[in-house]
């Protein structure tokens, strides 16, 4: 991949060129990849299958590197807004940067008209979701965010049962995750650390920063594990959330809570990511004064582990229901209908119905199960219309919007009320032990400031809307 300043566009065909003889879905979208590393690769390599990408910005030139070989046309940037103002053929843009680093990229996209899939969570604070939410209507772009299991035919069969009444009435549903320990573990329950070890050579430190305040480079940061550090990540919550809460979100057609309310555990010298992050004990030089400056919420990261609790009003025909999210290790009780030394594993989430339980869960793939068996079978052997359309993928329901009159199924109508939810949650952790009125019209907690603290962001100067 070639620098942008010695750039040659190879492959950048100007829309008005490209599609003369094609018809509108098999004309080619030329794509901006911005933020490559492990999910926006992922993200570029579907794409570049039967898209053109055009131009990758990534503010760490060896992250585009590596990617460099899907994509041997593509120009590099390391500033989305050079890229933008440089080739203005852009069609679509897909962001993949760290949390705190969605809103800037994703605006500036729609203000131009771009096309946009934003990965998860759509932004990083309560108001910048709105923002982004509003924007891209008004401006009328095809948008999808990250949310794969979205496009499944299971979470599809999942909504069409609770619609149809399989289960009864559901008025509790439990959702776990096992992160940040478990699965893909990231820093929790951590101060920050102490030593500064140079920048590599390939980053702008300055520019990963972004919107977020001033601080020394550290692995401990950037990239990945970024996630559990408030000032640019959203904890197990919001990484995994957004994916094991969609079901209920979907399915119980869920919108705005009423309340939120967090129990947190910040429980120093149990993080097993610690050893994960790079095979040795250095962690204990980085964070010597750990065990003494934490004091729960005052943490600047996400805790081990967490219990948030949701309580939603009745609405469209079904009951009030309350949801609560279990991670770090913690899990439900065992409901009712969930059979006698089953042991709960990873990710998934109850819907606990009068008549008998959905589980959904999300470990090495989705797996969608009914109990008590009779119930099951039954459903199996009588299954319910299939009123949703169907997806052949998250991307391709993406593309297939951006070149037609159709709609993407997690579009930020959708995705951006779920991201909201997450967000909320987020912080109700950082006012822990506390019911938090949600007031969803003047999107404000009624009865705590400190909260409302939390709703928008402070950016760091030249780096705001
Ligand atoms: N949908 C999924 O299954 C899934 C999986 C993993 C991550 N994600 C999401 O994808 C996003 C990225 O996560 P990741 O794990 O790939 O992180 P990562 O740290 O591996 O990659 C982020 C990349 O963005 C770059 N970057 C940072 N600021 C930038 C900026 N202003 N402009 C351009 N590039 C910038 C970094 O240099 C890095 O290469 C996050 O929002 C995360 O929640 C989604």
């Amino acid at each position: 991949m070639e620098a942008a300043t010695s750039a040659i566009a190879v492959g950048l065909l100007p829309d008005s060129l490209s599609g003369q003889a094609r018809s509108a879905t098999e004309k080619k979208l030329n794509i901006a990849c911005i933020g490559v590393g492990v999910q926006g690769t992922t993200n570029l390599r579907s794409v570049s299958q039967t898209e053109n990408i055009v131009a990758v910005c990534d503010v760490d030139s060896a992250q585009a590197q590596k990617v460099a070989q899907y994509c041997p046309g593509a120009r590099y940037f390391r500033d989305y807004r050079t890229m933008f103002d440089a080739l203005p053929g852009i069609g679509a843009v897909i962001v993949a940067t760290p949390d705190h680093a969605h809103f800037g990229p994703a605006m500036a996209a729609i203000a131009r008209g771009k096309h946009l899939y934003c990965e998860k969570p759509l932004a990083h604070s309560v108001e910048e979701v709105q923002k982004i939410t509003n924007a891209a209507r008004l401006a009328g772009v095809k948008t999808q965010m990250g949310i794969q299991s979205h496009s499944s035919e299971h979470i599809r069969l999942c909504c069409e049962w609770i619609w149809s009444g399989a289960i009864g009435e559901v008025r509790e549903v439990h959702a776990w995750c096992d992160r940040p320990t478990g699965g893909f573990p990231f820093p929790s329950s951590i101060s920050r650390p102490l030593d500064q070890p140079s920048i590599p050579d390939s980053l702008d430190w300055d520019a990963w920063l972004g919107p977020a305040k001033q601080r020394a480079y550290h692995p401990l940061y950037a990239p990945i594990l970024w996630r559990g550090w408030h000032d640019f990540g959203s904890g197990t919550l919001g990484d995994m959330g957004c994916h094991i809460l969609d079901a209920p979100f979907w399915a119980l057609k869920l919108g705005t809570p009423l309340s939120v309310e967090a129990n947190v555990s910040y429980n120093p010298g149990q993080q097993f990511w610690r050893s994960w992050a790079d095979g040795s004990n250095r962690w204990r030089e980085w964070s010597k004064a750990l065990q003494e400056e934490l004091t729960g919420a005052r943490s600047e990261s996400y805790p081990d582990a967490s219990i948030v609790r949701y309580k939603f009003p009745a609405r469209a025909g079904m009951p009030p229901v309350q949801l609560t999210w279990y991670d770090g290790g913690l899990l439900p009780e065992l409901p009712k209908h969930f059979p006698k030394g089953k042991a709960l594993t990873g990710n998934g989430a109850f819907f606990v119905g009068e008549k008998g339980l959905i589980r959904f869960t999300h470990n090495a793939g989705i797996r969608l199960e009914m109990y008590p068996d009779a119930l099951f079978e039954h459903h199996r052997r009588n299954p319910p219309p299939k009123t949703i359309p169907r997806v052949s993928g998250p991307y391709t329901d993406w593309l297939e919007a951006c070149k037609s009159d159709k709609t993407s199924s997690a579009n930020f109508e959708y995705s951006g009320p779920l991201s909201e939810m997450v967000l909320l949650g987020l912080i109700a952790m950082r006012v822990p032990n506390k019911e938090l009125q949600w007031d969803p019209t003047a999107k404000v907690f009624v009865n705590d400031d400190v909260a409302n603290g939390y709703v928008a962001k402070e950016y760091r100067r030249g780096w705001g809307p």
